[in-house]
């Protein structure tokens, strides 16, 4: 079966994609920020464009639904001292089809073994169905801490062995 999506960097254009994302409350729900406006979508596609050319390692990319053309979630890496954390956000419209772990793969098949055997990500413990794409890609839990907010936070790393 061809893949349906594209993992390619993000342009210009996919502003009102990218606030269809960021902007929905729902899907920001656990992240440590608020859902953004219109204006602020075109400043981050203009901070990530401007870290393309600065070769900035810390980057987003965007995840298209090929048969649409459309960016339907945004693929983060995030470096830090030794390990690189990964994070996805989808449009709501898409949740639930398998696209989440179809790109985590994807991402990983990018990977040489060791490369791979450094990344991880860091979930909100309430936050089941990135645990459960998560763990059906390969991580399994490593470390937990209480944050500021009362909330838990979980850190996920990437092991060797089969994927579903
Ligand atoms: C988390 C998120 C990326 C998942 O995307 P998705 O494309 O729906 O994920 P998938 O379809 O690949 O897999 C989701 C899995 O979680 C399961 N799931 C979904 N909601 C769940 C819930 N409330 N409780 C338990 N499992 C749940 C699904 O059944 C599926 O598992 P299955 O394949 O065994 O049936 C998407 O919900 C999202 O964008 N959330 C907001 C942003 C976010 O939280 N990002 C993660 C930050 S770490």
């Amino acid at each position: 079966m061809n893949n349906p999506l594209i993992l390619r960097p993000i342009r210009t254009k996919d502003a009102g994609s990218y606030y269809e994302i960021f902007g929905d409350p729902e899907i920001c729900r656990y992240d440590d920020f608020s859902p953004i406006t219109e204006d602020e979508s075109v400043e981050d596609i203009v901070r990530i464009l401007d870290g393309y050319a600065r070769l900035d390692e810390n980057t987003e990319l965007a995840i298209e639904l090929a048969e649409e053309g459309k960016m339907i979630g945004v693929f983060a890496v995030l470096c830090g001292l030794k390990y690189k954390y990964i994070g996805y956000h989808f449009n709501r419209r898409y949740w639930g089809r398998g696209f989440a772990s179809l790109v985590v793969n994807m991402y990983l098949d990018t990977l040489k073994p060791k490369d791979r055997a450094l990344i991880r990500a860091r979930v909100d413990s309430q936050n089941a169905a990135s645990i459960r794409v998560l763990e059906k890609c390969g991580f399994r839990r490593v470390s937990s801490r209480r944050l500021e907010n009362a909330t838990r936070e979980w850190v996920y790393h990437w092991q060797p062995g089969p994927r579903k």
